[in-house]
């Protein structure tokens, strides 16, 4: 559901002990994801940095972390990110079924700071087995299909998926760049557990997306929350009132927009990137951070 006025839980900026909570798939998450891909694209960090940005969003309380095969600066070094997150995950203590590790496949980087799409099958099936193979575990917890393929029938990406579901590689399946009609074709050929679509306060063109999830019980992963870039000259045109609201409340304007995001729906989870743990920090803290109708009113989100 979307936060009602009915909502206990609205109201007051920030509940003592009220922190939003997400499942997906049944798997009981953290209403705030990690995104991991700045660890690991050009201008990324050195190695020790990313992992302790990992390591202090384990801390605060993020159990969902995002990740790719593709996130990484080309074929060289494919499996970046995982395996950056694998090493974070070994060195903290984390235990397989304490935080869920998000990948996907079907983007592949030749190096030259393209992403081009191959959706084939049997693409889909090796990058499966190398992610498993780079985040180190015996079955991925989520596998979603990056980007439909324009040149690979729909149907034949997501039948991958299920076979890879249905021989134990993989636990649940996730879609990402999708529209309704998708995530319908999708739904005909295995159970969608996530969707993973951009949306943020500069960019609200997946709302038929969230809504058609939001009646569904479907999670819906928001990417790029912060605009890309965590700026608040990101946050669109709204964001004088983005700023006003973070002040009123005594928070970043980050914040306000991840609280605006989560006010969509109970599926609802951004998943803001981070190179820093303060960062990551701060954003995991949205989860606690719950705007009234007047603030979502300024925010250009009527209750
Ligand atoms: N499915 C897809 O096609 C797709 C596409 C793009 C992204 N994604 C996923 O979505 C995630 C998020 O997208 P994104 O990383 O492009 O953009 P984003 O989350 O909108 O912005 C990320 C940037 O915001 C900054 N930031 C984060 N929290 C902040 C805070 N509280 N205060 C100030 N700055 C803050 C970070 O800075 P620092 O780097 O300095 O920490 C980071 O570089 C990615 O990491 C990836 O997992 C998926």
């Amino acid at each position: 559901m979307v936060e009602t006025r009915d909502d206990p839980q609205r109201g007051a900026a920030t509940q003592a002990g009220a922190v939003r909570r997400r499942v997906i798939g049944g798997r009981p998450v953290g209403a705030i994801g990690l995104g991991a891909m700045p660890m690991s694209l050009e201008g990324r960090p050195d190695r020790a940095q990313a992992i302790r940005t990992i390591r202090a969003a384990l801390d605060a309380g993020i159990t969902l972390i995002d990740t790719a095969d593709a996130y990484s600066t080309g074929c060289a070094d494919i499996g970046h990110n995982e395996r950056l997150v694998a090493e974070a995950l070994r060195s903290h203590g984390t235990g397989k079924e304490e935080a869920l590790v998000a990948t996907k496949g079907g983007h592949v980087r030749p190096g030259d700071g393209s992403w081009l799409l191959d959706g084939r099958p049997e693409h889909l099936k090796a990058a499966c087995e190398a992610s498993l193979v780079a985040l180190a575990v015996d079955v991925i917890d989520l596998y979603q299909l990056h980007r439909p393929d324009p040149a690979v029938a729909f149907a034949d990406s997501v039948g991958a998926l299920a076979e890879l579901r249905d021989e134990g590689k993989v636990r649940l399946v996730g879609l990402s760049n999708v529209t309704v009609q998708q995530i319908e074709e999708a739904s005909e050929i295995v159970a969608v557990s996530s969707v993973q679509n951009q949306f943020s306060p500069a960019f609200r063109s997946s709302g038929a997306e969230v809504t058609y999830c939001r009646e569904r019980g479907i999670a819906f992963l928001a990417w790029g929350p912060l605009g890309g870039m965590g700026a608040a000259a990101a946050l669109g045109s709204a964001h004088r009132a983005f700023a006003e609201v973070a002040h009123r409340h005594g928070v970043s304007p980050q914040r306000v927009a991840l609280a605006w995001t989560l006010a969509h729906g109970d599926v609802v989870i951004p998943i803001p990137g981070a190179s820093r743990p303060v960062t990551i920090v701060d954003s995991a803290r949205a989860a606690e951070l719950f705007l009234d109708d007047d603030d979502l009113a300024m925010l250009g989100m009527a209750a």
